[in-house]
């Protein structure tokens, strides 16, 4: 066992998948005899860090979106202050699924290269570096799993996370998120499109339909604050990082993501955007193979799909007190389907006995 006398996991968590293996990890670590600290970093409020006397392990569990670590959790550790400690471990929760018998991986993209690279800037060596295929919460892609499937993917990848710890616990080093190196290099166009303009397309997609009775729960949950009431209704803002908590956690199952005006959206940015980028070239005679204005295109696109999908949201939102809008959301959100499950693994009480 290395010379640590303490772990401590800052973790985030959409659903409870990252949650749970942190406190797997915890578990494992309380076993040994260290002191354990597991920290949930919802809006960076109240965060516990640990000194240098405590002799410190420090681990990161966090999902992964749009392959890549969720962005709250980016931003944690770009600010982590460095020489708390000599070693850290990193873990990414992925969409698992199962075909029959066949469990079928998620795609990590650059969602652990990335913090293990600011790390190592930072002065930090990682010694763990591990993905874990828990149930897919992507709701908005495909209804939630079945119960079924669920538990046999948690059984699954209990066993993973503590072997997991036990090998990290015992000196040893665990690379297993190198595996898939090639195939995560290969992603990673896909996700600096994703970091720089995809999520926030993806947070004008949430609305709260009629069932809505104003409990206030998906504001109080959100981990980044991105829900507040605009003409008394929750409304989303741009910095949502479409964590899934909410659409998940309402009790009146009152959170759709909206199908209908998503392929709206795309209806009238592409035609927008087309006609935007051919009156910038003939106005200005630009060269439209330059490689200068190949970058300035995807530029603007990005801007306006931004601009334009905020401003669809706000219309949508507020004429969501008509009834033929409610109905025309309603009958265009998949989500609003009877059997679109919803997935979630948070459980009422965190269950490790140290969770902050
Ligand atoms: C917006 C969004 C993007 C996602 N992108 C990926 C991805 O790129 N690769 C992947 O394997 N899983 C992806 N997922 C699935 C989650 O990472 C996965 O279900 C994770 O286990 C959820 O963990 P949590 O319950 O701790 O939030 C995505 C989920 C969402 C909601």
């Amino acid at each position: 066992m290395g010379n640590w006398k303490s772990l401590y996991i800052y973790y985030i968590s959409g659903t409870g998948n990252a949650q749970a293996s942190s406190e797997w990890i915890a578990d494992e670590a309380d076993k040994r005899g260290l002191k354990t600290v597991v920290q949930q970093i919802d809006r960076l409020e109240n965060i516990v860090m640990p000194s240098v006397d405590e002799k410190p392990l420090i681990g990161f569990a966090f999902p992964t979106h749009g392959f890549n670590p969720a962005p709250i959790m980016l931003k944690f550790i770009a600010g982590f202050p460095s020489g708390l400690c000599k070693e850290i471990f990193l873990l990414n929760t992925r969409a698992g699924m199962k075909l029959y018998k066949l469990f079928m991986p998620g795609l990590s993209g650059v969602a652990l290269l990335l913090p293990a690279f600011i790390l190592w800037l930072k002065g930090y060596k990682c010694i763990g570096f591990r993905p874990v295929d828990l149930p897919s919460n992507w709701i908005p892609l495909h209804p939630g799993l079945k119960k079924k499937v669920i538990e046999s993917i948690f059984i699954r990848c209990e066993k993973i996370v503590r072997k997991f710890a036990d090998k990290i616990f015992s000196g040893k080093r665990v690379y297993r998120g190198l595996y898939s190196l090639p195939v995560d290099l290969i992603l990673s166009p896909v996700a600096l499109g994703y970091y720089i303009g995809g999520r926030f397309f993806l947070s004008k997609t949430f609305i709260a339909n009629y069932k809505c009775n104003n409990c206030g729960l998906c504001i109080k949950e959100c981990p980044t604050s991105s829900i507040k009431y605009v003409e008394n209704r929750p409304y989303w803002k741009l910095t949502c990082e479409s964590c899934m908590r909410c659409l998940n956690h309402c009790p009146q199952r009152a959170i759709e993501a909206a199908h209908g005006m998503a392929v709206l959206f795309w209806i009238i940015y592409t035609i927008i955007n087309t006609q935007f980028i051919i009156l910038i070239i003939n106005t200005l005679h630009i060269q439209p193979h330059a490689w200068w204005w190949r970058i300035a295109t995807n530029i603007i696109g990005i801007a306006l799909m931004v601009l334009i999908a905020t401003l669809l949201y706000r219309i949508i939102h507020y004429t969501m007190a008509l009834k033929p809008v409610q109905y025309l959301i309603r009958f265009t959100s998949l989500t609003a389907l009877p059997f679109w499950r919803r997935y979630r693994f948070i459980r009422n009480n965190k269950t490790h006995k140290n969770s902050v």
